[in-house]
């Protein structure tokens, strides 16, 4: 199996879209704050998702047998989605924009003795053959970090008809409560619009986010060829903790959803 290295990528930075080379950027300088949790996360088996850490078996993300399925992560990070898929027989293929979030990938994969397909990329235009995967996924990857008018039509070209998607994300109503300010959690004021939401920047620091409306993300997800089967809301538990506080207290994610996963499939 062929696992990509840094070396063998040609630079192609000045190519890449403003955002993406801004992403870029800004993830290579985020990663080492990504190394702990990551680790976290790959030295465990029971899959739980996004900034509360709810358990898989809760929400049901995910397809309930992956054995056997090509699957591919859009914004792989550390890899620890991946290699959680990869332990339930899986075969992940990961792509991320960031080569130092990918050499954190290559540094867990050598350490749990897992070893996937990695490729610095960027997931809005993959280098994956049309319907190559049977389930593509993103958590806090694409989903957040790319523009989705470009990630979501390309998760679709790679998919076989039928294939599932899974993203994970910020809510939409909580995007529209953070703080201008970056690292200052949700408060409960609507401090932006949600007709026309899309790219997001946040005072001190330079990288892009995506946020979309949910009408916005039914019609795009429709008028691409996706079915939608699920909008999951995640609710903080009571007594919740996070190592993401930042982002908004137990209370607030307890009343309010801070995240939310949409799963949808091709249509044959
Ligand atoms: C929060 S991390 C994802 C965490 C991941 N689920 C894990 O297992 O570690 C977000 C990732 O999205 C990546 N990213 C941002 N823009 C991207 C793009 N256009 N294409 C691919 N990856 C991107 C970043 O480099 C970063 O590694």
């Amino acid at each position: 199996m062929h696992v990509a290295t840094i070396a063998d990528m040609p630079d192609l930075d000045e190519a890449l879209p403003e955002h993406v080379r801004a992403n870029r950027a800004a993830w290579d300088g985020f990663a080492h704050e990504f190394t702990e949790p990551g680790h976290q996360n790959w030295s465990t088996n029971e899959i739980s998702w996004g900034i509360w850490d709810v358990p898989e078996t809760q929400l049901r993300l995910l397809p309930e047998d992956v054995s056997g399925q090509d699957v591919v992560d859009l914004g792989c990070g550390t890899g620890y989605v991946s290699a959680w898929l990869a332990r339930r027989g899986a075969r992940p293929v990961g792509i991320d924009n960031s080569p130092v979030q990918l050499a954190t990938a290559r540094r867990f994969q050598a350490e749990f003795g897992l070893e996937f397909p990695l490729h610095l990329g960027n997931a809005e235009t993959t280098p994956f053959d049309d319907a190559q995967f049977d389930g593509a996924f993103s958590e806090y990857g694409a989903a957040l970090w790319a523009d989705p008018y470009a990630w979501v039509p390309e998760a679709h070209r790679i998919l076989k008809p039928r294939g599932w998607l899974m993203f994970l994300t910020n809510s939409a109503l909580i995007t529209m409560c953070f703080p201008e300010q970056d690292e200052a959690p949700a408060g409960t004021t609507l401090l932006r619009p949600y007709f026309g939401m899309h790219r997001i920047t946040w005072e001190g620091d330079d990288s892009v986010e995506f946020h979309l409306p949910h009408g916005e993300w039914i019609r795009l997800l429709r008028d691409t060829g996706f079915e939608i089967e699920r909008l999951v809301e995640i609710q903080a538990p009571v007594g919740a903790t996070t190592r993401y506080s930042h982002i908004a207290s137990p209370e607030w994610a307890n009343k309010w959803p801070s995240e939310e996963a949409w799963i949808a499939r091709k249509r044959a």
